[in-house]
C-alpha cells in the first residue's frame, strides 16, 4: 500500500479507515435527505476542511440543495479564545428564508462554528443546523453540539479526508495520526497546534 501512496508511511495510526467513512458517510446523507424532504436547503461548506466531506456528503443527498461556501480564518492566537474569524470568502447568495446547513470536517474546541453559525443566524435564514464529520467532545471551549456527526475520536490531532497538518495530508483517504517525527522534523513552525501532544510528550 505504501507503495502506492508514499503518504501512508507518514501515519502513526489510522482511526477511521476509508470503508467506514464511506459508510458513515451515507448513512448521514440519507438522513439528512429524509429531514429536509420539501424545503430549500442551503449546504454551506467551510473551506478548506470541509471539502472532501462535503463531496461525498452531498452525492448523497436526494433531494435538491444548493451548494455554497464560505472561507474563514482565525484572527490567530490572541483572539482564538473569542472565536472572532475573519471570513475570506463570503456566501456567494444570501440565505433569508432558506434552511441552512452547515458542513464542516471537525469540532474541536467549537469556537469557529459558533461564531459562523451566530454569523449566518443573523442573515435570518429558516434554520441554521450544523453537520460535522468528526467531534472532539474533550476539547470543547463552547456548549455547541452538532445536529449530525459521523464519529466522536479522542483527543488528537488527526489528517486526512480534508483534514491537513501544514496544508498536508488532505488527500488521504482515511483519518489516521501522523507519526511525532513529521512534527518534530519541522522544528517550531511545524509542532502541533493548540496544546496538542497526540500523547507523545
Ligand atoms: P474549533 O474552532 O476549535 O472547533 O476549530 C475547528 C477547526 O480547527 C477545524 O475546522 C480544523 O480546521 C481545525 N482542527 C481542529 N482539530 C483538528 C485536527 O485534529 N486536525 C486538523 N485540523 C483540526
Ligand atoms: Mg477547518
Amino acid at each position: 500500500m505504501e507503495e502506492l501512496n508514499p503518504l501512508l508511511g507518514d501515519l502513526e495510526e489510522v482511526l477511521l479507515h476509508e470503508d467506514e467513512i464511506k459508510k458513515r458517510v451515507k448513512e448521514l446523507g440519507e438522513q439528512i435527505a429524509c429531514d429536509y424532504r420539501g424545503k430549500e436547503l442551503v449546504v454551506v461548506g467551510i473551506l478548506k476542511g470541509a471539502l472532501v466531506f462535503m463531496a461525498d456528503l452531498v452525492r448523497h443527498l436526494s433531494i435538491p440543495v444548493i451548494i455554497d461556501f464560505v472561507a474563514i480564518s482565525s484572527y490567530g492566537a490572541a483572539t482564538k479564545s473569542s472565536g472572532a474569524v475573519r471570513i475570506l470568502k463570503d456566501l456567494d447568495a444570501p440565505i433569508e428564508n432558506k434552511h441552512v446547513l452547515i458542513v464542516e470536517d471537525i469540532i474541536d474546541t467549537g469556537l469557529t462554528l459558533s461564531y459562523l453559525a451566530e454569523n449566518l443566524r443573523a442573515r435570518k435564514p429558516l434554520s441554521v443546523k450544523i453537520c460535522t464529520l468528526l467531534d472532539k467532545p474533550d476539547r470543547r471551549k463552547i456548549d455547541i453540539r452538532p445536529d449530525y456527526n459521523g464519529f466522536q475520536i479522542p483527543d488528537k490531532f488527526v489528517v486526512g479526508y480534508g483534514l491537513d497538518y501544514s496544508e498536508k495530508y488532505r488527500n488521504l483517504p482515511c483519518v489516521a495520526v501522523l507519526k511525532p517525527h513529521i512534527y518534530q522534523n519541522q522544528g517550531r513552525k511545524g509542532s502541533l497546534p493548540n496544546g496538542y501532544d497526540n500523547g507523545n510528550k
